[in-house]
Formats: C-alpha cells, sequence, structure tokens
C-alpha cells in the first residue's frame, strides 16, 4: 500500500474514489459511506436532540504520509482551502526525511471528583490515599469490557485546593486506562460510583464528578526530520515579499527556509497571540482527522490549549529547530483523547470509512497518525508564512476554481491558474482568454 498517488490533484472525484479504494485496497462500498454523503436522518436522529436534517463538510485525502514506517492515507475533514495540499506537500518532504516518528502514552484519562464541605482537608486527603486500593477495586470492575481489554482503574491522587472563591476543597483524580475507547463514558461511570465511598471516607460532599479534558496522561508525539536540501524551491510569479508590489520569481535556498521556519518557531515560543494562530494551524490537521473519525474535536481543542497553557504561559504546541547535518527537525507534543470504538466512530459509516482507510487498530495508532497530520499541517503553515506568504496558497486555489468555472478541464486547469497567479489577476474574463490562447497555440 502506498500514499503516493501521482496527478491525483487534477483527477475528477470519481477517478480519485477508484484511486483510493485500489491503493488502500478495499473494495468501493468500504468506502461507500464518502459518496452517500456519510451519514442518514434516521442514524443521525438518536445522535443529538430534535434533529431536522444533516450538514454537510467536504472530506478529502492527505497523500504521501508514512507515520512509523507505514503508508497512510489520511482522510481529512473541513472547509477551509489549502489544508490538505498544505499537508500533502508537508508529508512528501517529510517522507525523504523518514516520514514521522510517533508514539503515545498509555491511553489514561482522569476523572475529577470535587469534595467539598470538608473540616480538615489535609487529614481527609490521608485517609483517601489510605483507602486507595478499596477504591480503585471498585472503579475497576465497573467496566468487564474494558478490563477484558486490558483497561480499568490505574491510580488515585488528591489535590489540595485552599483558597478558591469558596474556601477550600479536595479534588481527587482517578486514573483510567480507556484503551481503545475515548472514555467519557467509563470514567464518568465510574468517578459516579465512587462518589458515596469518597463522602463516607472524607465526612464531605462530592460535588463534580466529571472526566477533565486536560487529557495530560494520553499525550501523543510526533517528530520529523526535513533534509535541508528538500526545503530550497522557487516561487514562481511572487504575489508578495518584493519591494514595491514586484512581480517576480524568487529562490529560497533549503537554509534560508529553514531559518526561516525556526524564527517563526520562536515567534510563538514567546509571544500568546502568535502562538495562538499557530497552534490553529495545528489544529487544522489535527481536528480534520479527528472530525473524518467520528472524535470529540471539543474535547481535542480544549485538551490542546490548556496543555499548551500548562507551564502558566500559553506557548506553542510545536518546537522548530536543526540537526548536526543542518537538517530541519520538527516536534509536536499534545494531549490526544480519541477512540476507534463507541460514540459517533461506531454508527456514523463515513468515520467507519475513515478508520478503515486508514487501517488503524488500536486509539494510540490513531493518535500518533493525527499527531502527525497536525505537525505536517503546522510546518506547511510556517514554510509559507516564512517565505511568500499565506495568501498564495489560497490564491492557486481560488485561481483553480475560476479555472474550471471558465470551462478548463484537464491539465489546462493548472496552466490557466497558473498563469493567473502569476499575473496576480483572477478572474473569469481573464481564465477565458488565457485558455484562447493556450488553445490556440499562442
Ligand atoms: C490558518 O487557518 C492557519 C494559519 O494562520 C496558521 C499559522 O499562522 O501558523 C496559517
Amino acid at each position: 500500500m502506498t500514499s503516493r498517488i501521482p496527478h491525483f490533484y487534477n483527477m475528477t472525484i470519481e477517478e480519485r474514489r477508484q484511486k483510493i479504494s485500489d491503493a488502500a485496497a478495499l473494495p468501493p462500498p468500504e468506502l461507500g459511506a464518502w459518496t452517500q454523503g456519510g451519514l442518514s436522518a434516521e442514524s443521525a436522529d438518536p445522535m443529538i436532540e430534535n434533529v431536522v436534517g444533516l450538514h454537510s463538510l467536504p472530506l478529502g485525502i492527505a497523500l504521501n504520509f508514512q507515520v512509523n514506517g507505514r503508508d497512510i492515507l489520511i482522510p481529512m475533514t473541513l472547509e477551509e482551502p489549502s489544508v490538505v495540499a498544505g499537508a500533502s506537500f508537508m508529508a512528501k518532504l517529510a517522507r525523504a526525511g523518514g516520514g514521522f516518528h510517533a508514539t503515545t502514552t498509555d491511553p489514561l484519562m482522569i476523572g475529577q471528583m470535587q469534595v467539598i464541605n470538608v473540616v480538615n482537608l489535609n487529614e481527609a486527603k490521608l485517609k483517601i490515599y489510605e483507602k486507595k486500593a478499596e477504591l480503585l477495586a471498585e472503579a475497576d470492575s465497573i467496566d468487564p469490557i474494558l478490563k477484558k481489554f486490558g483497561g480499568g482503574a490505574r491510580d488515585l491522587e488528591v489535590r489540595i485546593f485552599d483558597n478558591s472563591p469558596i474556601g477550600g476543597f479536595l479534588v481527587v483524580h482517578l486514573i483510567y486506562d480507556v484503551r481503545d475507547a475515548m472514555g467519557a463514558n467509563a470514567v464518568n461511570t465510574a468517578c459516579e460510583r465512587l462518589a458515596p465511598k469518597i463522602e463516607a471516607i472524607t465526612g464531605g460532599k462530592v460535588h463534580l464528578r466529571i472526566l477533565s479534558n486536560l487529557a495530560d496522561r494520553r499525550i501523543a508525539r510526533a517528530r520529523c526530520t526535513i533534509p535541508v536540501k528538500e526545503l530550497a524551491f522557487e516561487s514562481v510569479g511572487q504575489i508578495s515579499n518584493l519591494p514595491n508590489g514586484q512581480i517576480g520569481n524568487l529562490s529560497y535556498t533549503g537554509e534560508q527556509v529553514r531559518d526561516g521556519i525556526i524564527a517563526a518557531y520562536a515567534f510563538a515560543a514567546v509571544d500568546p497571540y502568535r502562538a495562538a494562530t499557530h497552534n490553529k494551524g495545528i489544529m487544522n490537521g489535527v481536528d480534520s482527522v479527528v472530525i473524518a473519525t467520528g472524535n470529540d474535536w471539543r474535547a481535542i481543542e480544549a485538551g490542546a490549549h490548556a496543555y499548551a497553557a500548562r507551564s502558566g504561559r500559553y506557548t506553542s504546541l510545536s518546537t522548530w529547530g536543526k540537526d548536526n547535518e543542518g537538517n530541519l527537525v520538527g516536534t509536536l507534543e499534545m494531549p490526544m483523547a480519541v477512540g476507534i470504538v463507541g460514540g459517533a466512530t461506531k454508527v456514523h459509516p463515513a468515520a467507519q470509512a475513515a478508520v478503515k482507510l486508514m487501517g488503524v487498530k488500536t486509539a494510540n495508532e490513531l493518535a500518533e497518525i493525527i499527531v502527525s497530520v497536525g505537525l505536517a499541517q503546522n510546518m506547511a503553515a510556517l514554510r509559507a508564512l516564512a517565505t511568500e506568504g499565506i495568501q498564495r496558497g489560497h490564491m492557486s486555489l481560488h485561481a483553480r476554481q475560476v479555472a474550471i468555472a471558465a470551462g478548463a478541464n484537464g491539465e489546462l486547469i493548472e496552466k490557466v491558474a497558473a498563469q493567473m497567479v502569476a499575473e496576480r489577476i483572477v478572474r473569469i474574463d481573464r481564465a477565458e482568454e488565457i485558455m484562447k490562447s493556450l488553445e490556440s497555440g499562442k
């Protein structure tokens, strides 16, 4: 199986579907949910309340990805142009340096119990620790299926907050291995089950019992090395960065691009205003795979940004630097609470198709792919920002759409679009003129 499919960009939707099912050795019906729009109103009805219909988004495939030595076609669901192309292009550059190397911790989620009305916080904390084994055994027995697959309660931690707006209270953290589930249901159930026991031990009242989205015990990490020579490129028909708005070609050496990316990262490392946008670029990649697989992207977003602020100051989730040979090295580390069993992943046919296409067998494997896509996306944004500016990529896609609207097809689309971008005139009348002149061989 290869994730490299030449000329995919210029194929029709039907040709792309065929290529994808050939490349992944999946018969078309396996991916059929995408052609039929994914979800029926009937299956949507029990998912949320007051259903009146469906809301669709584009589903594109990012190419060239290699994660831990395995080629993977990546389904991405989102509305923003340039993201799928950016991820695919960066995955191609990363491939030249061995692809993405990704790891995960055990899938440990944190459940929180807030214990209020406690007379002596220090004493109550120690009393809970004395009963830790008993409490863990109770929590562990709640989900026999999870237990069968190797999950279950792992640890209990007690924290004291002695100066809150309501005075002091305890917070008990239940650490739960949720295996291939996202885990919210298992953890919330376990916390609700433990609450009366904690009340009996502490003499207090267990108020909130809920999972934490700051899933900092469930981390996914990815790194990649881009050979510096792969970064060199020529920007044709430059639309920014040249003095006085001139048009012309600009060449970038690999070293210039590498150092530009590193300087862009430095900006995000020190400035929260930039870090928010930098991390948003990472989330463009992360969320689109999270959504394609039917996972809870709000949970992933919440976890990512809370993790980015864990030092007390919001900063970049990724790092960019160089190695001894001068190659560009990127890393990304973030919480990744995604599942492949249960929830929408189980009932949404399009999500099942996404999981199938990637051939993932565990939630950790999915998390490793997602964090790699986040890193690729981050690099795509920084490379563009550090060189020709972000508008050019958007402009190219827009130009393609205009070329198609003017009647171009096949190879002509790219030629007409490229010329319009070079001229900085992206209009349907100009597209028609260019088509005429190309067709008449002028
Ligand atoms: C746009 O969706 C994402 C970027 O703003 C990310 C970034 O600035 O790094 C381009």
